[in-house]
């Protein structure tokens, strides 16, 4: 009984920290008294010198969190599952990866999520089952994959839980997904921050050139199909059919724009798809170049609890409420977004950036460009003035894809983790890469050594030979 308290409180404590879901009144109060009851037990624990009895529940605990983990563990034989039919999201890790080990929880979270529905999660452990990573041609670590009988698609998108369960929902249902009832659209747009959709007969070549991109672009975006009635309570349309895209603005307004296009539909969709201020991670930044538009980056620094100090707050804000205002002018050829840890940026950058920030990345040919003045002390027109230069490129290019300036983005990177490593533990630093070079440069010494001491021989030897 009190085991099963504590290993409730145990596991409620892991989530939370992990900020997934905000706390109900009721179940703060709740916390609360586990918590005395918790503090209360420690007493009496230590009072008793139960240590050890308190260590064996900690065990039991975690024995408990992962026999109701709902994360099925894959073995070679997936293969053979996998033609059986149904849904499957699957995560392709290595024990060693830190990644990997980021991932564990939230996947935890994915599965408990998941387990109601006709999707089953599981994992596989490629350095047990080399085949199964070769036969879906993981190439990295953590891979996760929506997994369909006959074809899998794979997530690119940033790992965290909300992202992870959508893509899966969506990869599980039709690539258009009919819209049946007003207040189901209703329900969409609470939940999505943007969809596509079309309105009108389910025929001609529009919808069919609608279908097909939804098919192609079905892993990276919602796309729904609504008759005129319904639609018409929510947007304004004065020719059929038409597609609509939805994004949803922070403050909760929301925002339409109607286009006819054709054949375009693809390139259309492919600009459209991101939010107009999203955050941008290491995980969709590549995603976010797909646009072939110019990529602007608020570069701010987020702690732990994802808080960002209130000078940096304000920058943001300040150029956010700037592309909203003009938004019309720069949607075209800019894609705006927000970065919450600066490697990411000092790494496009190579060099360490002052906080906060302003980065353009051309997405065609990976230059930058930075603004000549201190970010912080620009005005919103002389960011506008900025941005219009970069369009008509007048302002100088850094950085670049060629391949010194791939070299030298390595270089950067591996000795500003280094430099980050030794700021953090210099003692394990040390020993993790003092060790390795001493041995290392001791066996070069002694090959070294040992070659010229052979050649010498040899010299003598030939000597001999010549007398
Ligand atoms: C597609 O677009 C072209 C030019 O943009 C136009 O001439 C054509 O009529 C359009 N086709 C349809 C079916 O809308
Ligand atoms: C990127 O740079 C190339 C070459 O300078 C240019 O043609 C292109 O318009 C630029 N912008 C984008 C968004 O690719
Ligand atoms: C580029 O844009 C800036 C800012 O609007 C303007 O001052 C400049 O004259 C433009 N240059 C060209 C070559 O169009």
């Amino acid at each position: 009984m009190a085991t099963d308290f504590i290993c409730y409180f145990w596991q409620h404590l892991h989530k939370y920290r992990l900020g997934s879901s905000p706390l109900s009144g009721e179940k703060k109060k709740f916390l609360i008294f586990l918590k005395i009851y918790v503090v209360w037990w420690f007493a009496i624990c230590a009072k008793m010198n139960f240590y050890y009895y308190y260590f064996v529940l900690v065990i039991l605990c975690s024995f408990n969190a992962v026999s109701s983990s709902r994360v099925l563990e894959l073995s070679d034989k997936f293969s053979e599952i996998r033609k059986e039919g149904g849904y499957w999201l699957v995560k392709f890790y290595a024990p060693w990866c830190g990644h990997c080990k980021r991932l564990e929880p939230v996947w935890a979270h994915v599965a408990q999520a998941l387990y109601k529905t006709n999707i089953r999660v599981g994992r596989v452990d490629c350095t047990r089952f080399p085949s199964i990573a070769s036969e879906f041609e993981v190439a990295g670590y953590p891979t996760i994959k929506f997994i369909k009988p006959d074809i899998d698609h794979t997530f690119h998108g940033d790992r965290n839980k909300e992202d992870i369960i959508n893509f899966a929902v969506r990869m599980a249902g039709p690539p258009v997904q009919q819209v049946t009832r007003s207040d189901s659209l209703t329900n969409i747009k609470n939940m999505n921050q943007l969809f596509f959709m079309y309105v009108g007969n389910q025929e001609g070549p529009l919808w069919e050139i609608f279908y097909d991109a939804a098919l192609k672009l079905q892993p990276h975006g919602f796309f729904y199909s609504a008759s005129e009635e319904i639609a018409k309570q929510h947007v304004d349309i004065d020719e059929l059919p038409a597609v609509f895209v939805y994004k949803e603005i922070n403050s909760g307004n929301s925002e339409e724009s109607e286009d006819h296009l054709n054949s375009s539909m693809y390139k259309w969709i492919n600009e459209e798809r991101f939010e107009t201020f999203p955050k941008i991670t290491r995980g969709n930044i590549n995603e976010i170049l797909q646009t072939n538009k110019y990529i602007v980056l608020v570069v701010v620094e987020e702690n732990k609890l994802q808080q960002i100090p209130a000078e940096m707050l304000e920058f943001r804000d300040m150029v956010e409420s700037l592309i909203r205002k003009k938004r019309d002018k720069y949607h075209k050829h800019f894609q705006f977004g927000w970065v919450g840890s600066p490697e990411l940026a000092n790494s496009i950058a190579m060099q360490v950036l002052p906080l906060p920030y302003l980065l353009v990345l051309n997405s065609t040919t990976y230059h930058h460009h930075v603004p000549e003045d201190d970010p912080t002390e620009m005005t919103k027109d002389a960011i506008d003035v900025f941005l219009e230069r970069i369009h008509n490129q007048t302002v100088p290019a850094y950085g670049g894809n060629g391949i010194a300036v791939r070299l030298y983005r390595t270089y950067f990177e591996a000795s500003t983790t280094l430099a980050d490593m030794w700021r953090g533990n210099p003692v394990l630093t040390t020993v993790l890469f003092g060790l390795p070079l001493s041995f290392l440069s001791f066996i070069l010494y002694s090959i070294c050594c040992a070659n010229i001491l052979d050649a010498e021989e040899e010299e003598e030897d030939l000597h001999e030979k010549k007398e």
